[in-house]
């Protein structure tokens, strides 16, 4: 139980990587809020039967009054935030395509979610860690910042944007005791992916040193150690775990 009496947001936490994440917290003791634009009620149903703690909140992490209000309502109803996954994102029903193609809406939508929301959900917590003089934000960047991967133009650039914020977040958080860093899965087999009918091709798992699909477990392990006091002295850094197929 290395989360006993913390509090943690995850957000995007409905299904998928999120809600792997959102397990692995609560199953080490911490008291989760799942927060999404989708209802995250089923999850909770789970977490909660499981004897773990967690609430359900809808918000669009695009949006400063919701971000707020999700900060100000988790505080209220556990008395503390601990930990921020920013993980929401607008990924796995993005169309991928040569980058002239992208529309301006299309570029902007993906930065809205992406970046602006990983900032407002930042900024929205930041307050009670401060006062806490303790946080843990962990930002979910991505695998195809390190290699640059084509026709995904403003998904990449979003995650470099994530990776940037990092760095100057743990800058600024630093002297209040609260860690900024990034995890950077490689393609994983989220619950999204899988209904589109993708999964790793062979090519995919060649480039791995280790040859086998990444699957939403296996990113929960890092994310347990970036939001526990076994990475305390570890800030502004990405830890990328995608089976060895970049380096960096
Ligand atoms: N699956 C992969 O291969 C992979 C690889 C690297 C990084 N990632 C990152 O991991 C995270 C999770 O990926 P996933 O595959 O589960 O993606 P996904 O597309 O299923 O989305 C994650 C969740 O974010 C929620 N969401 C979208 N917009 C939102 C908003 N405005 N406000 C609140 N919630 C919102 C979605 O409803 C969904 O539950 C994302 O940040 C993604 O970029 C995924």
């Amino acid at each position: 139980m290395r989360l006993k009496d913390r509090v943690a947001i995850v957000t995007g936490g409905a299904r998928g990587i999120g809600a792997a994440y959102a397990r692995g917290l609560a199953r080490e003791g911490a008291a989760v809020a799942a927060v999404d634009i989708l209802d995250p009620a089923s999850l909770v149903k789970e977490i909660t039967t499981n004897d773990g703690k967690a609430i359900p909140m809808v918000a669009d992490v695009a949006d400063e009054s919701q971000t707020r209000e999700m900060a100000r309502k988790v505080a209220e109803t556990f008395g503390r935030i601990d930990i921020l996954i920013n993980n929401a994102a607008f990924f796995a029903s993005i169309d991928r395509k040569p980058f002239e193609e992208i529309t301006v809406e299309e570029w902007d939508k993906v930065m809205a979610v992406n970046v602006r929301g990983s900032f407002l959900c930042a900024k929205a917590v930041a307050p009670y860690m401060k006062a806490q003089k303790r946080g843990k934000i962990v930002n979910v960047a991505s695998g195809t910042f390190f290699k640059g991967n084509e026709n995904f133009l403003h998904y990449v650039s979003s995650k470099g944007a994530v990776i940037a914020m990092t760095r100057c977040l743990a800058r600024e958080l630093g002297p209040y005791h609260i860690n900024v860093n990034a995890i950077a899965p490689g393609f994983t087999m989220s619950e999204a992916l899988l209904e589109k009918g993708e999964n790793a091709d062979a090519q995919t798992i060649r480039s791995r040193i280790l040859k086998r699909r990444i699957n939403p477990e296996d990113l929960v392990g890092t994310i347990l150690y970036l939001s526990s006091s076994d990475s305390d002295m570890m800030t502004g850094q990405v830890l990328l775990v995608d089976g060895g197929a970049a380096f960096h």
